[in-house]
């Protein structure tokens, strides 16, 4: 089978890689791009360990394939700090110790940010509702949401 060439905008910057017709975006991601900050929970759409954006849109890469990006923004957490400068999700997160094995996080991150970038000032009930498709094993949820609460409040309080 022919590999497709593949024009996108990963993380702000030009990309194109060469795929698969049938390769999913994760594998893309992780295995010819290099970016293994996206992780493989299920592979079947159900643990949000692989979300990324597209074009904004959440998305769980291992239910995307890789010719699908072409044209879009691909946004994955390789992108999410802005040089040393963590993302106040990240910085939460890390202060609040809303981690433990990591596996869920970049996922469960970029998830949030798509939330507060919908609405910057969310319950608890939608912060839990928006990251329902994230699912993790080890912190029993409460420290995420509470520190996705926090980050809300701050980054409110950086725009207003
Ligand atoms: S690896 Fe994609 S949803 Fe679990
Ligand atoms: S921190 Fe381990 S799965 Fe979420």
């Amino acid at each position: 089978m022919p590999k497709v060439h593949v024009t996108a905008s990963i993380n702000g910057e030009p990309a194109e890689f060469l795929c698969d017709p049938d390769k999913s975006m994760l594998e893309v991601l992780r295995n010819t791009l290099g970016l293994t900050g996206t992780k493989e929970g299920c592979g079947t759409g159900d643990c949000g360990a692989c979300s990324i954006t597209v074009d904004g849109r959440l998305v769980c890469a291992c239910l995307m394939l890789a010719v699908e990006a072409e044209g879009t923004e691909i946004g994955t957490i390789e992108g999410m700090a802005q040089g040393e400068a963590l993302h106040p999700l990240q910085r939460k997160f890390l202060e609040m110790a809303a981690l433990q094995c990591g596996i869920c996080t970049p996922g469960v991150l970029i998830a949030a940010r798509a939330l507060l970038e919908k609405n910057p000032d969310p319950t608890e009930t939608e912060v839990r509702f928006g990251l329902a498709g994230n699912l993790c094993r080890c912190t029993g949820y409460d420290k995420i949401v509470r520190a996705v609460l926090e980050a809300a409040a701050e980054m409110r309080e950086t725009v207003a």
